[in-house]
């Protein structure tokens, strides 16, 4: 049995988000003591669910990995998802459990190692996901009731930006895969700037935020650009999306108060697709979410459209294709 002492290199995994017979690629550990973990799995075997689940019984919950490698676990998910995705007999809805499933892998690997290049590169295979799901998948709703049971809400909120993001740009008339690809993956990182943010700031709604408090939320859009650009290889078109996110048509968004006419065309779309998510899936400044179509109005009316108008109008397209689908 292999031991070791250095803490700082695991990460825990809940012993409940293992599947049965599945290859684990990774070596599995528990932890005994602080610094003392022992290797109950090696790389390559098969996942056995009863022999965690008598470790649940000695009230152990998590399974350990090392940190460097936890990579390979998001990457086997997401391999998974992505063959699902091509399922055509397969209900949209565990498509979306698939991918918000590989999703939460993916943003554990950010706050745990940060984005680096392996982080980036899956993903933009989640991207890919995704933009097959949005395909296949006829009805927002649908996609959305799949996100809402997650209690991650970063996870949440960016795999459905990121996916309304794809569908306005649809709605748009963008039909080039690149562009749809830079739409979806902007969409999945567009608040990884938050991950730099001290974690009791972001349980706080932003209504009970003192100013220095907004000032440093408002920090998130510039620190998620400076984390994409210190990558070295992200497109200039992924950046800005990131860095103008909030920004809005009449120039009252943050942090350079651009207007329309400036803004970076595919941040216009994104930007409305994050206020929109926002309105529909639970978070801590929308417990209880509006319906798809009480947000449209909230938008609409309360808000005066305060986003790119065609992108408004598209998303409203998108749900009235939803409605008539539905009825
Ligand atoms: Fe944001
Ligand atoms: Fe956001």
């Amino acid at each position: 049995m292999e031991e070791t002492t250095v803490s700082s290199e695991f990460m825990p995994i809940p012993i409940s988000e293992f599947v049965q017979g599945v290859t684990i690629p990774v070596d599995l550990y528990i932890r005994l003591g602080d610094e003392k973990f022992v290797m109950v799995g090696k790389a390559g075997a098969h996942s056995n669910v009863d022999q965690f689940k008598n470790y649940q019984n000695k009230e152990v919950a998590y399974l350990w990995v090392k940190k460097k490698e936890y990579y390979k676990i998001t990457h086997q998910s997401i391999t998974i998802a992505g063959i699902a995705i091509t399922k055509k007999d397969l209900e949209g809805s565990k498509k979306a459990t698939l991918i918000t499933h590989s999703a939460r892998a993916m943003f554990r690997q950010i706050e745990t190692v940060g984005l680096d290049l392996e982080t980036y590169n899956n993903s933009k295979l989640i991207c890919d996901a995704v933009l097959g799901m949005v395909e296949t998948h006829r009805s927002l709703t649908d996609l959305l009731g799949s996100l809402k049971a997650y209690s991650d809400q970063l996870m949440s909120h960016s795999v459905a930006v990121s996916a309304l993001s794809v569908m306005i740009g649809q709605a748009l008339g963008y039909e080039k895969k690149a562009t749809l690809e830079k739409l979806s993956l902007g969409g999945l990182l567009h608040d990884v700037g938050m991950k730099a943010l001290p974690p009791e700031l972001l349980k706080k709604p932003l209504a009970m935020m003192v100013p220095e408090e907004i000032q440093l939320y408002e920090t998130h859009s510039f620190k998620g650009m400076q984390m994409l650009q210190s990558l070295g290889i992200v497109p200039d078109d992924i950046v800005s999306i990131v860095y103008e996110h909030h920004e809005n048509s009449i120039g009252q968004g943050f942090p350079q108060r651009l207007r329309d006419v400036k803004m970076h065309p595919l941040a216009k779309v994104v930007a409305l697709a994050d206020a929109y998510a926002n309105l529909i899936i639970p978070n801590v400044n929308c417990p209880v979410p509006k319906n798809p179509r009480e947000a449209l109005m909230y938008i609409e009316h309360t808000l005066g459209i305060p986003y790119n108008r065609e992108a408004f109008r598209a998303l409203k397209r998108i749900l009235e294709a939803d409605r008539k689908a539905a009825a």
